[in-house]
């Protein structure tokens, strides 16, 4: 059985078809690219996975349990995480509060929730800063910490929304890496949003690109970038003939 089986899920915000027909499968200690360019629908899909908007049609299961009329509490005790595209922590408390406001979803008292959120705190490497405020870290910190804060859920299933976005080269290669770790050590399934072709191709067991909200294509990361409808669509040329 899938970990993640998402079956026809459609949403249009007015005249505009958002998400049309959109179905996939994750299964258990897979990493999954979701791609495409702007607009094409890709946060809309994490919207809907989530429960923080209702689908026009379709559904989601997780472990063969639909998800459907979860709240977006309820689904994430299931087991699913995410970080949002644009982060938004509690700007003046501590690193370690905001971490302890993800435990809590798993844990009622505050003891426990610092226990975990410490032990999370390590494993991201944010540690050494639990103590600055929020509003005091840099971007590729802040980064860390919405990680980190979805991380403390205890989720079988992450979605990450351009965690990597603004990054340098340095920077990226360690949030690679802390993805790496995450399906290695803390048994995590991913989905994952980025824009930078590197990184999707690196972390990707399998790709699906996204196009006004269509599937157009999903495979294996070579297959898919020498793929003529995801070049066009996304891609462009150069990427294709340096694919080929
Ligand atoms: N809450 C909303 N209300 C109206 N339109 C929305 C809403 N959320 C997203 N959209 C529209 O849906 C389309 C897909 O958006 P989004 O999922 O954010 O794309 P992506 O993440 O792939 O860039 C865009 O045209 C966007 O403007
Ligand atoms: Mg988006």
């Amino acid at each position: 059985m899938s970990l993640l089986e998402i079956q026809n899920l459609t949403k249009s915000f007015g005249g505009l078809k958002a998400v049309d027909n959109f179905s996939l499968k994750i299964a258990s200690g897979e990493i999954v690219g979701l791609i495409g360019p702007n607009g094409a629908g890709k946060t809309t899909i994490f919207n809907l996975i989530t429960g923080a908007i209702r689908a026009d049609s379709g559904r989601v299961d997780l472990d063969g349990q639909s998800l459907t009329r979860f709240k977006p509490w309820d689904i994430c005790r299931a087991g699913i995480g995410r970080t949002f595209q644009v982060v938004r922590p509690f700007m003046n408390r501590t690193v370690l509060y905001n971490a302890m406001v993800g435990a809590f979803a798993r844990v009622k008292t505050p003891e426990e929730a610092e226990a975990r959120a410490l032990e999370t705190l390590a494993f991201t490497g944010l540690l050494p800063k639990k103590d600055v405020l929020a509003k005091s870290l840099t971007l590729p910190d802040r980064k860390r910490l919405e990680i980190t804060r979805a991380l403390a859920t205890r989720p079988r299933l992450l979605l990450l929304d351009e965690v990597m976005a603004g990054l340098n080269e340095t920077e990226t290669q360690e949030a690679i890496e802390l993805v790496q770790r995450l399906r290695r050590e803390m048994d995590v399934s991913l989905l994952i949003i980025e824009h930078v072709m590197e990184v999707v191709m690196t972390l990707s067991d399998r790709i699906v690109v996204l196009h006004h909200g269509e599937k157009i294509c999903e495979g294996p990361p070579e297959s898919v970038c020498s793929d003529q409808c995801v070049i066009e669509a996304y891609l462009g040329d150069d990427y294709g003939a340096a694919c080929n």
